[in-house]
């Protein structure tokens, strides 16, 4: 599989909750690498940016108001497979159908608080990462557990 980078974001309601900590777990155990970790709160300009392709549509607002509603935890994951390794480790968008072992499925109830965004795919992924962090905020570093992990 190809290296690839991905953007994750822990959203308000995961931060609130107290969630964040276990979402994390979770992607860190599939072995995906951080790269990149930061807790920010989204202001208008970042969400109109990210959520760009949604303008128009009716969740369109409030989702804005929920993504800007308090901090977030921003997360560069990569690693092989990164974009759907993450989005299988999510599942789907609606909680009330999302998998029972993947992250909405075990911990949120409704689409509009579905505790964590993650690129789509390659092009969002790329335009994300660099939404969210600067180069120098991106690390790349060596994990003594690597060969054990990527062939
Ligand atoms: P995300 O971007 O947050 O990772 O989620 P996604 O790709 O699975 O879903 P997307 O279609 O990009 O939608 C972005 C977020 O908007 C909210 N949404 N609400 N009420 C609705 O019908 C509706 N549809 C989407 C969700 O919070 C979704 O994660
Ligand atoms: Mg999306």
């Amino acid at each position: 599989m190809a290296n690839e980078k991905t953007l994750i974001l822990v959203k308000p309601d995961g931060v609130q909750r107290g969630i964040a900590g276990q979402v994390i777990g979770r992607l860190e155990a599939t072995g995906l690498r951080i790269s990149g970790m930061k807790l920010l709160q989204i202001s208008d300009e970042l969400a109109a940016e990210h959520y760009g392709e949604h303008v128009g549509k009716p969740f369109y607002s409030g989702l804005v108001a929920f993504i800007t509603s308090g901090p977030v935890v921003a997360i560069c994951l990569d690693g092989p497979g990164a974009i759907s390794i993450a989005r299988k480790v999510m599942g789907s968008t609606n909680p009330a159908e999302a998998a029972p072992g993947t992250i909405r499925g075990d911990l949120a109830v409704e689409i509009g608080r579905n505790v964590i965004h993650g690129s789509a795919n390659e092009e969002d992924a790329a335009r994300e990462v660099a939404l969210y962090f600067s180069e120098d905020e991106l690390v790349d570093y060596t994990r003594a557990i690597d060969d054990w992990l990527i062939e």
